[in-house]
């Protein structure tokens, strides 16, 4: 009954429109929050390359953006020790180009912080490590790990510089003792991790050596849309980019050669992880009635042959096969619009060619199918990467607020765009505002918050919960991203000495979402820098998050080695590192029913999803940046202050 009410009073909520009437009662405090934000940020990039020595410090690229790579563990005291102080230091180009695109962004709203030319340019220079090396031709195609040539392979290898030498330390290390000597002081979790990273270390080591991806790709051509936007500005940091990617148009041929085409009879591009399968039935199921054709864009920049070529060189997919992960797409979908409206790509390339446009068009209309379903009740399969939940609709509406913007600016968009505005905005303003309506939280001082699993399940010695909240600043600043990105659009407003962009609410915004924005902006506010809570979040995760997450567990229909030779029968040989499980084309609903009800691998296929904090996911490796968790924050206060600056009269 309480729940009943509860849902009515969000449906009248909803329905009821404000006049945005807002009092900028912070003012001052949202501006030196910002600063001292853009200060945290910047003064964070590497500024000089450091060695990497076991135990003693970490291999730091010239001009990243400081990320980690850290363990879910969760409960017990050494639990939550293991997850805060066990971290290594992980070069990507991910967080940087992600940084730097969200302090730009931040600048061009507010039009001041401008981030130094040279800060840009440095993070720019650090790209080339991550170049696909291995393709003889110009192109944009990046790894997520910097590439190290190996002379015995002859071949160009990506993977993490401060991992995978500590699998290798296992082999010189005395791991057990060490183990029972952590037991010994009463760490019993701290023994069980050992063991099992010792007894995994061969497995994971194969896990490390991936190819380029679609990720990756998608995340540096948005970055370098937004240069484009802002090239008057940064002349000279526009210059280097541009040079560094003369055939920036390559990400749009890897989509399509990489796409996911479960009606077509090519072996390439219909197989796909049977964990995507798992979530995207219906939608295949309702494409296949409707006569539609679907071509998605997958995860890794490689083919099938392409692994049976490449794997023995230390390239292969993790777990041997490509999929669909939604947040990669929904980072596909913002780099291609971005990159059509700052005039990056030309709309030609998209909307002229037949196998590019649909799948723009497709990945479109599976983005606001799967919102409208709740992601199925599986974001642990459908956001393969993403466990951050509302990460998924900050990157959705991202694309939103592009397409917005330019619709106020040219008084028009071109019918390609228009589409994707038609498809997305529905879902947008309903089920992801929604959804954010029902998840905020209130402290005790009334202001909003928003957290996800990162710090919700330790428990004291007696048991009692301890929540620690340690994904709150990153969640809040990204629902806050979320909501102004839904419901506001650019005014322009004349006045001359003025740099700044003006946002406006959105005549038919609810007013408990404007409240809920204000009440999470004075949150952010009071504890984003006050030292209670930490800035952490997990913007990135593996695909493994527990045992019910491995691929074998989900029904298939082929089963291989690497080399593509046939595994029959299947109990021939157990999955591993050198075997790829898949679903190869179309499963009929009442034939995918029965492999259901069947067992896998001789276990039953797991039906549902308790949270990334239920039993067995001590495992679950996930990546956290400082400087990600504030630029967020930085974002969200900007686009907030600059709507306070419209309704602000004589500002
Ligand atoms: C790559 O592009 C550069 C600059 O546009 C050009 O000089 C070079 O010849 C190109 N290389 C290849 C392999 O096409
Ligand atoms: C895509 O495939 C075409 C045709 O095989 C090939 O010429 C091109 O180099 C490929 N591009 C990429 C980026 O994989
Ligand atoms: C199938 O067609 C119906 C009716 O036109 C439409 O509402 C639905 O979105 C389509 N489904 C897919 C997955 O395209
Ligand atoms: C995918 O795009 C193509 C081309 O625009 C379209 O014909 C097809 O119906 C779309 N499929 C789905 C499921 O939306
Ligand atoms: C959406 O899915 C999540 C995760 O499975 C679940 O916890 C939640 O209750 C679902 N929400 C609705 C409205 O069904
Ligand atoms: C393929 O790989 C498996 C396992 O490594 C091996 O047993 C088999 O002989 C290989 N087949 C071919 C044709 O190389």
């Amino acid at each position: 009954m309480k729940g009943l009410v509860f849902r009515l009073w969000i449906v009248l909520a909803l329905t009821s429109t404000a006049t945005p009437n807002m009092v900028p009662a912070h003012k001052s405090q949202i501006d030196t929050c910002m600063d001292r934000l853009f200060e945290s940020i910047q003064t964070s990039q590497v500024q000089q390359e450091t060695q990497f020595i076991p135990l003693w410090s970490f291999y730091k690229q010239r001009g990243a953006y400081p990320c980690y790579m850290k363990g879910n563990f969760h409960g017990t005291f050494d639990q939550a020790l293991l997850r805060n102080k066990l971290r290594f230091f992980d070069n990507n180009v991910f967080t940087t180009s992600y940084v730097m695109t969200l302090l730009l962004e931040a600048f061009a709203l507010t039009g001041s912080r401008k981030p130094s030319e040279e800060h840009v340019v440095l993070g720019i220079d650090s790209f080339l490590d991550y170049l696909d090396k291995n393709r003889p031709y110009n192109h944009s195609i990046l790894s997520f790990w910097p590439l190290k040539y190996s002379q015995t392979k002859q071949f160009w290898q990506a993977n993490p510089a401060n991992t995978l030498p500590y699998l290798d330390l296992m082999e010189l290390v005395p791991v057990k003792q060490v183990a029972s000597f952590f037991q010994s002081l009463g760490f019993k979790d701290i023994e069980d991790f050992l063991e099992y990273f010792y007894a995994d270390r061969k497995e994971n080591k194969k896990l490390l050596f991936l190819p380029p991806d679609q990720d990756t790709s998608s995340v540096h051509i948005a970055f370098g849309a937004t240069l484009r936007s802002l090239r008057e500005t940064f002349p000279k940091a526009w210059l280097r980019w541009e040079g560094r990617n003369p055939r920036k148009s390559t990400v749009l041929e890897a989509y399509k050669n990489y796409s996911y085409r479960p009606f077509s009879g090519d072996t390439d591009s219909n197989s796909i992880d049977p964990r995507t399968y798992f979530y995207l039935r219906e939608f295949l199921d309702e494409a296949k009635e409707n006569g539609s054709d679907v071509a998605l864009i997958t995860t890794w920049a490689q083919t099938l042959t392409e692994q049976q070529q490449y794997s023995s060189k230390g390239s292969t997919m993790a777990r041997g096969i490509n999929n669909v992960c939604l947040g990669v797409t929904a980072n596909a979908v913002l780099g291609i619009t971005r990159a059509l409206i700052s005039g990056l790509f030309e709309e030609s390339l998209v909307a002229g060619d037949p196998l590019m446009r649909q799948i723009y068009l497709n990945s479109s209309t599976l983005l606001a199918y799967q919102l409208d379903k709740n992601l199925t009740g599986r974001p642990d399969l459908a956001l393969m990467y993403y466990p951050t939940r509302v990460q998924f609709d900050w990157m959705v509406s991202r694309t939103v607020a592009e397409l917005e913007s330019a619709r106020r600016r040219q008084g028009y968009l071109s019918p390609l765009l228009q589409t994707v505005y038609d498809t997305l905005v529905p879902s947008a303003r309903g089920s992801i505002t929604r959804r954010l309506m029902n998840s905020v939280q209130r402290d005790s001082a009334a202001h909003a918050y928003y957290e996800d699993f990162l710090g919700a399940a330790d428990v004291s010695p007696f048991g009692s919960p301890i929540k620690t909240g340690e994904d709150r600043i990153f969640c809040t600043a990204l629902a806050v991203n979320t909501l102004v990105n839904i419901w506001t659009h650019p005014v322009h407003i004349v006045r001359s000495t003025e740099t700044a962009t003006h946002l406006a609410w959105d005549i038919a915004t609810p007013s408990l979402v404007v409240e809920t924005v204000g009440k999470a902006i004075e949150w952010l506010v009071h504890n984003s820098l006050s030292g209670h809570f930490k800035p952490y979040g997990a913007i990135f995760s593996a695909s493994y998050k527990w045992s019910r997450t491995l691929p074998y567990r989900y029904p298939g229909n082929r089963y291989q080695f690497l080399n593509g030779t046939e595994i029959t029968p299947w109990s021939r040989y157990p999955p591993d590192h050198l075997t790829s499980y898949m679903v190869r084309g179309y499963i009929p609903p009442s034939e995918y029913q029965v492999l259901l009800d069947n067992d896998q691998f001789g276990q039953p296929v797991p039906r549902d999803f308790h949270g990334f904090n239920a039993d067995h996911t001590k495992y679950m490796w996930y990546w956290d940046s400082e400087p990600f968790t504030y630029s967020v924050s930085l974002l969200a206060l900007a686009k907030y202050s600059s709507i306070l600056d419209e309704h602000t009269p004589g500002n």
